[in-house]
This record gives C-alpha cells, sequence and structure tokens, in this order.
C-alpha cells in the first residue's frame, strides 16, 4: 500500500476532472498517497477535499478560521494529543468517512510520523475457517470508549456530552466489502470497537485481541514522515491509522478533511 506523488499542482488538479479521476482512482487502489511539498492555504486544501465528496463534520476537533470544513488537530506540550491507537476514522458512526484528507503544517524536528495498514491485505490473510468466522459477525462501535481520556478530563464530559448523546454505539460488521472495488476488508479497531455481537464476552475478547494484532503486522503497513505542506489522502474504507506520539514536548499540527461515506458499512450476506 501507499504511493507518493511528486510535483503535483493542486490547483491545476482541483481544475481538472481528468486528473482528479486518475487521484481517486490511485487512492483507491495505493489506499494512501502521499504529496509532499504542498505549501497551499487551508482554502485549497480544503478545495481539493471537496472533490472526494461532502465533509463530515467531527464533534471533537476546531476548525480553521476562513475554511470551515477544515479540522485542526494539534498537539502541545499543556495538551498533548491523547490520541494513539490504531483506528480507523469515526466508525463509532453509523455512516463512517470514505476518504480522510491532512496536511501537515506544524512538524516536530523528531518524531510523529504516521503508520497506515492495509485491512484488505489484512483480510486476506486470514486463512479460510477464519474469514467464514468472523464474515457473518457484527462488533459495536462507541465514541465513549474511543474519547475517554478526553472524558476523564476535567471538563470533559460536559465539553463533549453533545458528541456523545449524538452519537450512541453503533454496530458494523466484522468483514466489511468495499462499495467500490468489492474487496473484504477487517473492519474492527482497538480505539472504538467495544466488543463483537453474539458471542461470549471471553470470545470477543480473544478474536479481537488476535484481530489487533493480526491487522497491524508490519507487512501490511506502511510509514510517512512529515514534513511542513506534505498531504496524506487515504481510504477509510480499507485502512487504518496511527499517529505515533513519540514527538512531547513538541508542537504538531495538521489539518484535517474527513469525507462523508455514502452508505453504512455492509457486510460480505448483504453485499452478495
Ligand atoms: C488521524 O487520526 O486522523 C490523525 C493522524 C495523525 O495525527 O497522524
Amino acid at each position: 500500500m501507499g504511493a507518493e506523488l511528486l510535483g503535483v499542482d493542486l490547483d491545476t488538479v482541483v481544475a481538472s476532472a481528468a486528473a482528479l479521476a486518475e487521484i481517486k482512482a490511485l487512492a483507491l487502489e495505493q489506499q494512501v498517497l502521499f504529496l509532499p511539498d504542498q505549501d497551499v492555504p487551508a482554502t485549497t486544501f480544503a478545495a481539493l477535499a471537496r472533490e472526494f465528496g461532502t465533509e463530515l463534520p467531527h464533534p471533537a476537533y476546531p476548525r480553521v478560521a476562513g475554511a470551515p470544513t477544515v479540522q485542526i488537530l494539534e498537539s502541545t506540550e499543556q495538551r498533548p494529543s491523547k490520541i494513539e491507537r490504531w483506528h480507523t476514522d469515526m466508525t463509532f458512526s453509523r455512516v463512517p468517512p470514505d476518504w480522510t484528507l491532512l496536511h501537515g503544517q506544524i512538524i516536530p524536528a523528531y518524531g510523529g510520523d504516521t503508520l497506515w495498514s492495509s485491512a484488505l491485505a489484512a483480510y486476506d490473510a486470514l486463512s479460510q475457517p477464519m474469514k467464514r468466522l468472523l464474515e457473518p459477525l457484527n462488533a459495536v462501535h462507541d465514541f465513549s470508549h474511543g474519547f475517554r481520556e478526553s472524558l476523564a478530563e476535567a471538563g470533559g464530559r460536559e465539553r463533549l456530552a453533545g458528541a456523545i448523546a449524538e452519537n450512541p454505539p453503533v454496530s458494523h460488521p466484522v468483514i466489511r466489502v468495499h462499495p467500490e472495488t468489492g474487496r473484504r476488508a477487517l473492519f474492527v479497531n482497538p480505539l472504538f470497537t467495544t466488543h463483537i455481537e453474539g458471542v461470549t464476552a471471553a470470545e470477543s475478547e480473544a478474536l479481537l485481541a488476535f484481530l489487533y494484532q493480526h491487522q497491524v503486522t508490519e507487512e501490511f503497513t506502511v510509514r510517512l514522515h512529515w514534513a511542513p505542506g506534505t498531504l496524506a489522502i487515504w481510504d477509510n474504507r480499507s485502512t487504518l491509522h496511527k499517529p505515533v506520539n513519540d514527538f512531547f514536548p513538541q508542537h504538531r499540527r495538521l489539518h484535517r478533511v474527513t469525507i462523508a461515506g455514502r452508505s453504512e458499512p455492509r457486510g460480505v450476506s448483504s453485499a452478495i
């Protein structure tokens, strides 16, 4: 997985249906694209993101002034980032985002890389009996589970009360069929998934422990070392990712747009 696109002029891309189609096709195939040296304003970044679909607002992040679809992900010495576990963005939503775009702004002198893992490779590498076991199962994903550290902060529960009310736990298939490619992806993550339904608590725990380890096998992953201006685009339907929080107390700031999904994740039986 993963491809680097050099020398891309975003203004030209946004104005060209053919260039956009090429980038989207490549993003579907490679699962994550890296475009270095994109020293463009947040408005240009937002314009590119809009070409991927409608923005899905995030309940927990502030926005860029003048570019209201762009979220700010910031980690400082005073407020270090707490999101460190592998995840797929916003799987606590009934319809999680199809795409995410991230744009490097303030990058630490060392550390702060991001890792992605291919949920397609993870599914493909399972044995046939394990695929058959998982394919009919659903798992519960929960905002409150993913943001538990923020909720435990002083005033955290009050600050996020609206988000909790709007995002009750949801059930998604453990094996998701990609709506555009038809490929199957392993669709659980340790940040938001709480348990697998229809099995005992002990079975759920053991299965998830195995899947969480399996899905981030090094051979399924790619790692980005950020520079200011690096832009990453990834397909949330086929990947997981995690930031590496090894840069404290340095400042790290990224801009992000998440693109709303067009359908609820479908499992194998409903996709046939
Ligand atoms: C994210 O989880 O969308 C952000 C990843 C990062 O901060 O590297």
